[in-house]
């Protein structure tokens, strides 16, 4: 049978493979998924190992802290990775050519606009955070045409280098937390600050009545965060399981040429 897997570290608490089992079920596609723990020292072995005839290995999906190992280990990228400078998915053509895609940032505006309802186009949009997460949602948000995206960092440098990669796509700028002037439609934080329960010192008048926030992690991480957001006034807080949800279909649409229903998969992991 086709094998399918997400390779990290850690990875114990994947999502992944519940995922992606459910839409092979749902899809009618014979294929099995798995979750496997890489030692920090040997991702590129892994990944040959996989994708070996007998392993029968055909797509990979990667994840911390593999994602930019991995954008340099696929021979071919597709054109938003080639920006991204990360990939959360893998796979050979029949060539045998190692390809690489990123398929976060979908995930999050399919998230955001198709299962949120939420619009972008003509929106301020402030992004929190300049690392690898934030760096492979950029391009899709910029597709979506907002009024301007200011990325606020705390290392302000690594804001105005994000700024310098993508400013061609549309109006974006670079501040630091405590700087960032005006109200915003959307607030994204894609910075790992939730994970030691941290809070970006932003200014509390970024939201307004309409704001509505939304944090790249799911389950307790995005809590401090999204609560923040409500005290200020914040009309919805969204958290990041759709994102996870939406980027494993794209995935799956590359890999099996069909893309997944994700509505009732969402529910049921809420
Ligand atoms: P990821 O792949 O999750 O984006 P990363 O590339 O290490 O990981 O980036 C982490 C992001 O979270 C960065 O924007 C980082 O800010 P710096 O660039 O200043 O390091 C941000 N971050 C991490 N911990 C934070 C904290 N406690 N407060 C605010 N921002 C934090």
């Amino acid at each position: 049978m086709d094998q399918y897997a997400v390779m990290g570290n850690p990875i114990s608490h994947s999502k992944s493979p519940q995922i992606h089992t459910a839409f092979a079920a749902q899809t009618k596609q014979q294929l099995e998924y798995k979750a496997i723990h890489v030692e920090l020292d040997g991702f590129a072995q892994a990944v040959s190992e996989f994708f070996t005839e007998q392993n029968k290995g055909k797509g990979l999906n990667i994840t911390v802290p593999f994602k930019q190992q991995a954008w340099e280990l696929a021979g071919q990228l597709t054109e938003r990775a080639k920006r991204a400078g990360a990939v959360n998915t893998l796979w050979k053509d029949d060539k045998d050519q190692l390809w690489g895609d990123t398929t976060d940032g979908v995930g999050l505006v399919r998230d955001i606009t198709r299962n949120h309802k939420v619009t972008v186009q003509g929106k301020r949009v402030l992004v929190l955070g300049a690392g690898g997460a934030v760096r492979g949602v950029l391009q899709p948000l910029l597709e979506q045409n907002p009024a301007e995206i200011v990325i606020a960092n705390r290392t302000v440098s690594k804001a105005e280098e994000l700024v310098e990669l993508f400013s061609d796509l549309g109006k974006v700028t670079a501040s630091g937390f405590e700087q960032v002037t005006g109200m915003f439609d959307l607030v994204i934080n894609g910075t790992a600050a939730s994970l030691q329960g941290d809070l970006p010192p932003l200014p509390a008048s970024v939201i307004k009545n309409t704001t509505v926030s939304y944090d790249m992690m799911y389950g307790k991480e995005q809590a401090v965060f999204n609560h923040w957001a409500q005290e200020h006034g914040a009309s919805k807080t969204l958290d990041g399981l759709g994102m996870l949800v939406e980027q494993a279909a794209e995935s799956f649409s590359i890999w099996r040429g069909i893309l997944p229903e994700t509505t009732e998969l969402i529910s049921s992991l809420s």
